[in-house]
């Protein structure tokens, strides 16, 4: 179902106010997103306790270091209640496979259905010049974002956040079963907060988006339940008119 594309982002300290809203929203959405914050303030409870209200999770942490520590992580987080879960590309391909298979193994052991692995590609807040100059990275943006697709999908992994500015060149590089999760998504009539380059849900599912991560718009919005069902309508006329 269209909803079930709508993963909410949880950028709030506490978790009661996750709480409030997972059970506020329920399953009008697809998933929850616990990130950094969310995360390290309350640790794995919080991924147990959104479960027992049968919400999904993608926790958005981003795992970047030795194969070995990134593989442990991986195990961890398999079978807490992880929908999916991301790890940088940039930590190479023997990082990305062994994520796959420690998280691959983990679920089988457990009898649970594996998570989705998700790469980060490139950040969307480096600019060029920074890729360029500050990292050292020779490609251009647009052609590094389209490598390290192609790398995280040779690896193993199920597919890449991006911004939907960048969907056509990762399904021209990884095909049409590749997963692509993207943020940066305002209704039209929506404030942009902090965000830059935006695209509706309407043009983000048009362009190829199997998942839309949308915070503020829904979190922050005076009735959350009529934010989520206008997101679902935007969506399912674009997609009428596909
Ligand atoms: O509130 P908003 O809809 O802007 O929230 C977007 C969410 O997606 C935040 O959790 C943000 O950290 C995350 N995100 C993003 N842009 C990226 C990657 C992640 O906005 N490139």
């Amino acid at each position: 179902m269209v909803k079930d594309k709508i993963i909410v982002a949880l950028d709030v300290p506490s978790k009661e106010e996750a709480l409030n809203i997972v059970e506020e929203l329920g399953d009008q959405v697809g998933a929850y997103k616990v990130g950094m914050q969310l995360y390290n303030a309350c640790g794995p409870e919080i991924l147990r306790a959104i479960g027992e209200r049968k919400g999904k999770v993608f926790l958005d942490l981003k795992f970047h270091d030795i194969p070995n520590t990134v593989a442990a992580a991986s195990r961890v987080v398999t079978g807490l209640n992880t929908f999916m879960f991301n790890v940088h590309c940039c930590g190479g391909s023997a990082m990305m496979k062994a994520a796959a298979e420690a998280m691959r193994a983990e679920a089988a052991a457990k009898g649970i259905e594996k998570p989705l692995l998700i790469g980060v590609t490139v950040l969307t807040s480096l600019s060029e010049e920074e890729l360029q100059g500050e990292i050292g990275v020779g490609r251009d943006l647009t052609e590094q974002v389209a490598a390290m697709a192609k790398l995280a999908k040779e690896s193993g992994l199920d597919g890449v956040v991006a911004s939907a500015k960048e969907i056509k060149i990762i399904r021209e590089a990884c095909g049409e079963d590749f997963v692509i999760v993207t943020p940066g998504i305002r209704p039209r009539d929506a404030s942009l907060d902090d965000q830059k380059r935006v695209k509706t849900p309407g043009e983000a599912v048009a362009d190829g988006a199997d998942y839309l991560v949308i915070g503020r718009p829904i979190t922050k919005a005076e009735n959350r339940t009529a934010a989520v069902r206008a997101i679902v309508e935007d969506m399912e006329q674009a997609l009428k008119s596909c």
